[in-house]
């Protein structure tokens, strides 16, 4: 009997009878076992690299499910809207589920949190079915008497031993993070703050251990110190003063990366909309990306979004990347750059490879979008539909 024969058969032998309905009722009788199999029509692709014509992406559980295989898939017509990888944010900090919560509204998938200073803490944002996947960072190295390593001493109390005094602690303090398992090492550049042999000697013993380096900067001094120290990413942008020539000639040479998370930086600069702090330039923050994007050095998008009162600006989680997109077309990126940066490229430089593009096999992490946002970046901001690692996100999406 037919009902006997294996599911992927009985699909194979229905398909040419186009039998659509006697195939559901096999899926019927393998729904316990078999995932659930999404087909999204009438949809055209931003793949993470490319806007692909009209087409159907097939979501198969967790994944997403190879080209034609729609047997037993229930359909969902995308109404010609664009279909693109979910979001990855580079910069945030999640401190609880409903800061997740948010970034799901709006299609952000995956997370990374740059400064976890209760391991316990950070690692109960992971691992959430259906909810944005996160990815830890390390403490930040900053010195005694910074105002991160005031932060610190804040959050830590009068337990300082994650203060880095110099460079004779650098591999003593890695060692001491690796141990509990971020995927990178987080070192912070300021003045007053860790001096040039300090933040080199952090670097080198990250990359000992086979860590990734990710260095936070603000103004153009601190930007030096993190190229000099060959950081592989600089995160921020000056808001004093645009790298020069050779700093970028230099960047460039020494395969380093930037997150410029412009989003926070137009709010350091721009207090409550209108007053501009002394000191501070957002123009600087622009010009900064544009001279990156010029020589080629690959930028990705970040928002810095946080909800932590005392600290330089609150930004919100979620839809702050989608202002972070506008803000990198600003500065120069062409719509498509900017959806890279939130997803092949950030994915790319990231070690993701199970994420950032659409294509058989990957995470089943989309946002479906009416409109067309390889031609106005605006565009991702008109949430249809989200999905996370296969599982719809239905509690409502996000609004502008
Ligand atoms: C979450 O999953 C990742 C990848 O499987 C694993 O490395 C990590 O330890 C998990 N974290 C928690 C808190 O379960
Ligand atoms: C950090 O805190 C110490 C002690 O309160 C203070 O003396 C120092 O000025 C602070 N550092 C910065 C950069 O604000
Ligand atoms: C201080 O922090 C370190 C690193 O997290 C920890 O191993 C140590 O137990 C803490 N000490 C105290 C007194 O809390
Ligand atoms: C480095 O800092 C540690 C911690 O404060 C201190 O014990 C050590 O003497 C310092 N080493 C040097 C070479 O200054
Ligand atoms: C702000 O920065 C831009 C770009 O570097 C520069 O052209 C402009 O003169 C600066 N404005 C002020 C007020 O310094
Ligand atoms: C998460 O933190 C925010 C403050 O940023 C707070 O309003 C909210 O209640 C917290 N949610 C949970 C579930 O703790
Ligand atoms: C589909 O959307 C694109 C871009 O938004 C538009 O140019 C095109 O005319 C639409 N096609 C149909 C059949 O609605
Ligand atoms: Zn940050």
């Amino acid at each position: 009997m037919i009902f006997n024969i294996p599911l992927a058969l009985s699909c194979l032998a229905l398909s040419i009878y186009q039998t659509a309905q006697a195939c559901q009722f096999h899926d019927l009788e393998a729904a316990a076992s078999t995932p659930r199999k999404i087909a999204i029509k009438n949809v055209r692709v931003f793949d993470g690299y490319t806007l692909r014509p009209s087409g159907t992406v097939i979501i198969n559980g967790a994944v997403i499910g190879d080209e034609g295989d729609e047997c037993g898939a229930e359909i969902i017509d995308g109404q010609n809207g664009t279909l693109m990888p979910g979001l990855i944010d580079i910069h945030a900090h999640p401190a609880n589920i409903s800061h997740l919560e948010t970034l799901s509204q709006f299609g952000v998938t995956t997370v990374v949190v740059e400064a976890c200073f209760v391991p316990a803490a950070c690692r109960s944002l992971q691992n959430h079915t259906g909810l944005t996947d996160v990815i830890l960072g390390s403490t930040p190295a900053a010195a005694p008497n910074s105002v991160h390593g005031n932060i610190t001493a804040a959050v830590l109390g009068a337990n300082t031993t994650l203060l880095v005094h110099n460079a004779s602690q650098a591999v003593s303090w890695v060692d001491e993070q690796v141990a509990w398992g971020p995927a990178f090492i987080k070192l912070i550049a300021e003045t007053p703050g860790l001096d040039q042999q300090t933040l080199s000697a952090l670097v080198l013993a990250a990359q000992a251990r086979e860590m990734r380096t990710v260095c936070h900067i603000n103004a153009f001094g601190a930007m030096q110190q993190a190229i000099a120290a060959r950081n592989e990413q600089i995160h921020h942008a000056p808001l004093d003063k645009p790298p020069t020539a050779e700093m970028v000639s230099q960047m460039a040479i020494q395969n380093q990366i930037s997150v410029p998370t412009l989003t926070i930086m137009k709010a350091i600069a721009s207090s409550s909309g209108h007053t501009i702090t002394p000191g501070t330039n957002f123009s600087v923050a622009l010009e900064t990306v544009r001279r990156f994007h010029e020589a080629h050095i690959p930028v990705l998008a970040g928002s810095d979004a946080n909800q932590q009162p005392g600290l330089v600006a609150m930004v919100p989680f979620g839809s702050s990347l989608h202002g972070e997109l506008q803000l990198l077309v600003d500065a120069g990126l062409e719509p498509v750059q900017a959806l890279r940066a939130a997803t092949s490229r950030a994915a790319h430089y990231w070690d993701l490879r199970d994420r950032g593009v659409i294509a058989p096999g990957k995470r089943a992490d989309l946002v479906l979008v009416h409109g067309d946002p390889t031609v106005d970046i605006s565009a991702t901001r008109n949430l249809a539909r989200v999905w996370l690692g296969g599982v719809e996100w239905t509690q409502g999406l996000g609004t502008f």
